[in-house]
């Protein structure tokens, strides 16, 4: 987590490095710190809470250009303080870090006995005292750095200035992401790609073991023991102007309403409808890879596990191969039993989750093949895996994920047409029929963000209310997850999703009339049980809400509060479910005062385990 950015070029260092973190905010906000040089010497000014405390204590003045570095910080080690805020000092260096130096202890002991004074509780301040240590026995700054990272374990992405090279900039890759962004006579190098994406969309994607020093004029990439590297550049598809919120209030909402847009992307290019089939275009590699599969194993975290759980229900149902998911923490530390036949799918947003990397390198380790369902083209997970499913939701800046949701949903249905056919569970009518289906898909979605004033008058009734129990089946279990899930962090309500049939083994004993129950409901095979669950809620005092498909009159005078949706075939329901509860969260958020886009505690990509 937190965010990290270096500029060096010929333009305005504050203003280009404070907007870089604004769009960095989304990694951490605990604090913010920018280092920028003013007539000759390197200034620092560091603020606890967001970025706007950082700009309010910004002077006027510009700085003389060149070269400055930022950070915005999600606390792991120490307090929000502003000690603890990032940039780090030490003697004429200053530096910014993301990532977690885990023997920082014993490294801090060792300094400290060489008389070195620590100004703040973090582990990140050990990297800039032991570079700083070997800047001071007289090697250049570049050697420093790579005598530093012999000593340091753990995962981290550093800036480093120095005082006495104000034309240097040097940044160093290991476990945690960096992005070079080339631009006409100046370079950005960050932790996220819409950091400078206004800039330019040239980028190169460092490696983990990397170093890059840039001078005003270009740069070098070089391995940890100083051979330099040929690095290929890559053109950034996505708009700058996706990453802004477009007038619409928070990112959340921007990013809800741009769901049709972002499946239609995610389905672009992979149908071919007269034959019923789904193609792989740009992911080929899958198809010779799933040749053996007999099993597949999908993981991941938070939202993304959730979109896990869904595939599990359309691979084993449509392509009838057996599925098992994981959380991705918990993946590798149960030593999973993983053979010939097998198949491990990560799925994540951003590519950069510490837990599902770890829980594919643990894959790998064990000879399987891995396949990534990603939203972030040139991240960590779509270099680690074999081959790459990319969702095309575009950058996803709100904390809590949406777009991202439904898109890694619309590519696990189709990898499970894809299978299906291949596997001939699936004949061609089959095929053809769930690719219509699922090609109207986005135009069902508009019509459910057209009944957002529906939504936001249940919301209006009940944002006050401190428990909230989600109740789903089958398909529509992990929607009743992520529906609760989404709640909780955003409105910091208490929220539990559960399969409605685990009702009556526990969570039953909490139903009373200040915990509204919300209630999935399609007409599938399991809807007169659902009813059964609706009333047994009613008969003990319950309320509920109702989220149900267009024309059900038997659910309606059973409930409290009904929302619709038009009518979906089962597999494609999860995606269309899942949108009004977005709208319900993000609106009872609203009401509350929450911090929509970064609720507290939170960051966006969890790069730390
Ligand atoms: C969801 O709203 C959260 N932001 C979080 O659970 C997220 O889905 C999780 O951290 C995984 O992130 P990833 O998809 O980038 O791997």
């Amino acid at each position: 987590m937190c965010g990290i950015i270096g500029y060096i070029g010929p333009r305005n260092v504050v203003s280009l490095v404070v907007d870089g973190l604004r769009r960095l905010e989304y990694r951490g906000y605990d604090s913010a710190g920018i280092s920028y040089f003013l007539e000759g010497e390197l200034q620092l000014k560091r603020s606890v809470g967001k970025l706007s405390s950082l700009e309010a204590i910004l002077p006027p003045t510009p700085s003389d250009g060149v070269a400055g570095i930022g950070h915005t910080r999600w606390a792991t080690h120490g307090k929000p303080t502003e000690d603890n805020a990032h940039p780090h000092r030490a003697g004429s260096l200053v530096m910014v870090h993301n990532g977690i130096i885990e023997n920082y202890l014993s490294l801090k002991k060792k300094l400290e006995a060489d008389g070195r004074v620590f100004a703040s509780d973090t582990d990140s301040e050990v990297i800039i005292h032991l570079i700083d240590s070997a800047y001071q026995a007289g090697h250049s700054l570049e050697a420093s750095v790579r005598l530093a990272v012999l000593k340091m374990e753990g995962s981290y992405a550093f800036c480093v200035l120095s005082e006495d090279a104000p034309e240097t900039l040097i940044a160093v890759r290991s476990g945690c992401p960096l992005v070079v962004g080339i631009g006409e006579d100046e370079f950005f190098v960050a932790s996220d790609i819409p950091a400078f994406l206004s800039h330019t969309r040239k980028v190169i994607y460092l490696e983990d073991g990397e170093i890059v020093q840039f001078s005003k004029k270009g740069f070098e990439i070089s391995d940890f023991k100083g051979s330099r590297l040929e690095k290929e550049e890559h053109q950034i598809s996505w708009d700058p102007v996706m990453a802004e919120k477009g007038g619409y209030r928070h990112f959340m909402l921007k990013e809800i309403h741009e769901q049709p847009r972002a499946i239609v992307d995610t389905i672009r290019g992979h149908v071919a409808q007269e034959a019923g089939e789904v193609l792989l275009s740009g992911a080929e590699q899958i198809g010779d890879l799933m040749e053996n599969c007999q099993r597949m194993i999908l993981i991941g975290c938070g939202t993304s596990w959730h979109a896990a759980l869904v595939g599990k229900f359309l691979l084993e149902e449509i392509a009838k191969i057996p599925v098992e998911v994981d959380i991705a923490s918990e993946f590798r530390y149960r030593d999973p039993h993983l053979g010939s036949g097998d198949w491990v799918v990560g799925v994540s947003q951003s590519g950069e989750t510490a837990d599902t990397l770890a829980a594919i390198k643990e894959a790998k380790g064990k000879n399987v093949p891995t396949l990534a369902i990603c939203n972030v083209v040139g991240s960590s997970l779509s270099r680690e895996t074999d081959a790459v499913f990319y969702t095309h939701a575009g950058p996803e800046i709100s904390v809590a994920s949406t777009k991202a949701f439904t898109t890694q949903l619309t590519a696990l249905v189709l990898l499970a047409i894809y299978l299906g056919r291949k596997r001939g569970h699936l004949s061609e009518a089959e095929g053809k029929d769930l690719i219509h289906q699922l090609l109207l898909l986005p135009k069902k979605i508009k019509a459910v963000l057209k009944r957002e004033d529906r939504v936001a008058e249940v919301a209006k009734r009940f944002f006050r209310y401190r428990d909230f129990l989600y109740l789903g089946r089958g398909v529509l279990y992990p929607v009743a997850l992520e529906g609760a899930l989404k709640l909780k962090e955003i409105s910091y309500i208490h929220a539990e999703g559960y399969p409605a049939g685990e009702m009556k083994h526990g969570p039953i004993a909490l139903i009373d009339e200040n915990m509204p129950v919300v209630v999935l409901a399609l007409k599938d095979k399991v809807y007169e049980k659902m009813i059964s669950n609706v009333m047994e809620v009613k008969a003990r005092g319950g309320i509920v809400i109702a989220f149900a498909e267009e024309g059900d009159t038997e659910l309606a005078p059973l409930v409290d509060e009904i929302c619709f949706i038009p009518k979906v075939v089962a597999a494609l329901s999860p995606v269309l479910m899942c949108i009004p509860l977005q709208l319900l969260a993000y609106h009872i958020a609203v009401f509350r005062g929450s911090d929509v886009d970064q609720p507290r505690n939170l960051a966006k990509s969890v790069t730390v385990e």
